[in-house]
C-alpha cells in the first residue's frame, strides 16, 4: 500500500481511472453522509446508536410489530426523498459518463437504499440491499413507489392483496440479497481492473466480499474513506478524505 500524499494518490488514481478497461465501484453510507443521511456505525450519531438493529431491521421485528417498523422506515424514506445528491454522487455519475464515452465498462454497486445515485444520473446501479423508496406487498411481492408524503396508515395495507401489508423493499438482517444484484456485483468484481471502495466500513458481507474478490482477481483497489477499514490493506491507494471532496478532485484531475 502506497504512503503517497493525498495529492499524489489523487493524481495517480485519476490517471488509472482514465485508462481502466472496466471500473467497478462499491459505495456505502459514507457517500450519502454529505447529503445529510446518517451512516450506521461510524459516528456516535450513527443510526444504530438510536436503536438496536435487531429490534427494527429484521423480518421477525416486522412480524412482531409491523406498525412500529413501517413507521420508522417511512420516516427514513421521507428523509431520503428530502435529501439531495451530493458532490460525491454527481462525480460518480460524471465518471460513469466519461468511462462509457471511451468505450470502457462501469458498474456502480451500492449498499445504500436511498436512490441518490440514480437521482444524480448514475445509470448502472446495482442495489445490493434493495431500496427504501420502493415498498412491496408481503403476500404478492408486487412493488409500488409511495408518493413523497407520509404513508396513510401504519402498518400500511397492501393495495395488491386484502391480507397483505406493504414493507420497505430493503434487505433486512437475515434476509437474502437480491440474486440478480449479487450476480451483477460478482461478475463486475471478477471482471474489473479497477475497483473503488467508497464510504463503507467494509464489515458487512457479502458486500465487503466484493472488494476482496476484485483484489483476488487482479484489480487494483482504491479506498476513499476518512477512516481506515479492515480491508484498507487491499488498497493500492487510500484517500483519507470525504467522498464529496475527494471524488470531484479525482474527476477534475483526470486527463481530458
Ligand atoms: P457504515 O455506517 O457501517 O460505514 C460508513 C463508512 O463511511 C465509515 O467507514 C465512515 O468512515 C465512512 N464515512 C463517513 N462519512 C464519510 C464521507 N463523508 N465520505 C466518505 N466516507 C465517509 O455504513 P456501510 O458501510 O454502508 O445494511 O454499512 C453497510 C451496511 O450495514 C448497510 O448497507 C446496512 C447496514 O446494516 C443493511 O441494511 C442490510
Amino acid at each position: 500500500m502506497s504512503h503517497a500524499t493525498t495529492d499524489e494518490s489523487v493524481r495517480a488514481l485519476a490517471g488509472a481511472l482514465a485508462r481502466a478497461r472496466h471500473i467497478a465501484v462499491l459505495t456505502g453510507a459514507g457517500v450519502s453522509a454529505e447529503s445529510g443521511i446518517r451512516t450506521f456505525r461510524d459516528t456516535m450519531e450513527g443510526l444504530w446508536k438510536e436503536f438496536d438493529p435487531a429490534t427494527l431491521a429484521t423480518p421477525r421485528a416486522f412480524a412482531r410489530d409491523p406498525g412500529t417498523v413501517s413507521r420508522w422506515y417511512d420516516h427514513r424514506r421521507l428523509g431520503c426523498l428530502a435529501a439531495e445528491p451530493n458532490a460525491a454522487h454527481n462525480a460518480l455519475a460524471e465518471l460513469e459518463r466519461r468511462t462509457l464515452a471511451r468505450a470502457g465498462r462501469f458498474t456502480l454497486i451500492t449498499q445504500n437504499v436511498d436512490r441518490l445515485h440514480q437521482r444524480a444520473g448514475s445509470r448502472s446501479v446495482v442495489e445490493l440491499h434493495g431500496s427504501i423508496i420502493e415498498w412491496r406487498c408481503t403476500i404478492t411481492g408486487r412493488r409500488t413507489t409511495p408518493p413523497a408524503k407520509p404513508l396513510p396508515a401504519f402498518p400500511p395495507p397492501s393495495p395488491f392483496h386484502p391480507e397483505g401489508l406493504l414493507r420497505p423493499d430493503v434487505v433486512w438482517f437475515g434476509e437474502m440479497l437480491p440474486e440478480s444484484a449479487v450476480e451483477a456485483a460478482d461478475e463486475a468484481a471478477r471482471a474489473c481492473d479497477l475497483f473503488l471502495s467508497i464510504g463503507t466500513s467494509s464489515v458487512v458481507y457479502p458486500a465487503a466480499g466484493f472488494i476482496e474478490l476484485a483484489h483476488d482477481h487482479g484489480a487494483r483497489v482504491a479506498e476513499i474513506n476518512p477512516d481506515a477499514t479492515p480491508l484498507s490493506s487491499r488498497a493500492a491507494w487510500t484517500i483519507r478524505e470525504k467522498a464529496g471532496v475527494a471524488l470531484p478532485g479525482i474527476v477534475a484531475a483526470m486527463p481530458a
